[in-house]
Order: C-alpha cells, then structure tokens, then sequence
C-alpha cells in the first residue's frame, strides 16, 4: 500500500444544482476550497446543507454543474467516462448505512470491488489482510446481517481501502453508531490515516467526532461558513471543551 502521502484535494469555484419542478435549488453553491495531503477534515451544517452532494462531486459520484475539482494533478470535471471510472476505483467511500451486500460473506464483501478483474487469489489475501487491520480477522466468513453497526462499518471500511485510495470520503460514518462505537470507528480512521499517510474527508453531525478532526468546514445553504484550523497544538483528549467553544 502507498505509505507516502494522501491526495491534495483543490476545489475551485465549484456548483451543483437541482431541478426540482420550475424550481432550481443550488445544493453546492460556488465553493472554493483546498485540502492538505493526508489532512483528516470534517464537514459539518445542518442537514440538506450539502454535505453528501459536495463528497459526491469530489468522489466523482456526481456531476457539477460548474467549477472545478482537482486530485493531486488530475482535473476529475475534466475527465471522461473511461478515466473517470478508473478514478473512481482509486477513491474509497464509506456511507452511513454501510452498503454491504447482504447474501455475500465479510471477505467477500471486502474484496466485491476487484472481483471483476484478475488475481483473485491475491485479492482475497489482500482482503484478509484488511479485516485484520480493522480488527475482523476472525468474521472473515460471517454474513454481515450477524454483526453489530460498528462491526459492518469495519467491514465497509476495510472494502473502502481495497483500491489504495489515497483519499477517502466518508458520509456520516459514524451516524447509525452508538458515541462509544462511533469514537472507536474514528480512532480507526485515524490509525488508518497515520499507517497510509492518505487523506479523509467525513462529513458528521457529532461534535466529539469533529472535534478531534485537523480541520472542521461548516456549510450553510450549499455554501463554506465557517473553516477552522484545530491543529492549533491543544490537547485533542479536550475534545469536549473544544467542542463547545466551537459551537458544534
Ligand atoms: N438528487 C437530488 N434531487 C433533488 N434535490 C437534491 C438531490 N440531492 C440532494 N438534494 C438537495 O440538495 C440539498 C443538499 O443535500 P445534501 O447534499 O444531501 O445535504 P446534507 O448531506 O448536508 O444533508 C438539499 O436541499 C437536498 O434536498
Ligand atoms: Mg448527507
């Protein structure tokens, strides 16, 4: 796995709008921005502030309507169908709900991105390798429907990282988790980032999950209102008192 750096993520001037009947909602409204490599950045704001739309466009899930992103050297609102797809498997997603495939096994599931292509064999031993790192070893052949929220967030996790990503985006990873599971998924994250060198961005709700973030960006109505640097040298066990005094 590429133990160098992550993506330095540049997004500049960037759109997405909805037609809803004779209405236009701009659900990402002109917003420029640039993320640091390996930096772990949480966005945050009020539900329907655009949190999911604007890790769509970065994870090219979702076209613009105007404005660019930028991945290390790669212009992806530039890009064609054929690149984009092979960009799109170099970025890791994780979601709220997890999107595990019901009828396939923990490993399966884990190496379900590649399994089109070839070297299965090294697929799965890859895939295992990952479920070691997120503490799965031993669920390897279990459905995912007999484990707990935080146990299939691992796993969805583990599935995210099969492509190397050098970014990923996470949509409320930790929204169907107790607080307790929920910090434990992101000292995961942040292990993860420590041993990949790559970069996160996790859009949350939770104040003690944004708070021990690098970085935390506030949206408003599709636009940045508020983008605090937190790696100001505190202690980030005060989270709570951070926290507050950020208003999360
Ligand atoms: N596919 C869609 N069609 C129409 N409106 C959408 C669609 N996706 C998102 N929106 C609207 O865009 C705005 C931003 O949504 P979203 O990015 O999901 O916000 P968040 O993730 O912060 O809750 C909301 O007003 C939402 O209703
Ligand atoms: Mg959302």
């Amino acid at each position: 796995m590429d133990a160098t750096t992550g993506s330095t993520v540049r997004i500049a001037g960037l759109v997405r709008q909805f037609r809803t009947g004779p209405e236009r909602l701009t659900a990402v409204d002109d917003v420029s921005l640039e993320i640091a490599a390996g930096s772990v950045v949480a966005l945050t704001g009020p539900s329907g502030s655009g949190k999911s739309t604007l890790l769509h466009l970065i994870g090219a899930i979702e076209q613009a309507d105007g404005g660019t992103v930028t991945v290390d050297d790669l212009e992806i609102t530039a890009l064609r169908r054929a690149a984009l797809s092979r960009y799109r498997q170099r970025v890791g997603f994780v979601f709220q709900r997890y999107h595990l495939l019901p009828a396939l096994t923990v490993l399966d599931n884990v190496s379900a991105p590649v399994l089109p292509r070839r070297g299965r064999a090294d697929h799965a031993a890859r895939a295992r390798k990952l479920l070691e790192s997120v503490g799965l070893a031993d669920r390897q052949r279990a459905l995912p429907a007999q484990l707990s929220g935080g146990q299939q967030q691992r796993v969805a996790i583990a599935r995210a990282l099969m492509g190397e990503p050098r970014l990923l985006l996470a949509d409320e990873p930790t929204g169907n988790l107790d607080s307790t599971t929920g910090a434990q998924i992101l000292d995961l994250l942040l292990d993860l980032r420590d041993q990949h060198g790559m970069t996160i961005l996790l859009a949350t709700h939770e104040r003690a999950i944004a708070a021990r973030c690098d970085r935390l960006i506030r949206l408003g109505d599709g636009r940045i209102v508020e983008d605090i640097d937190l790696t100001d040298g505190e202690d980030p066990a005060d989270t709570y008192d951070r926290a507050a005094r950020l208003r999360l």
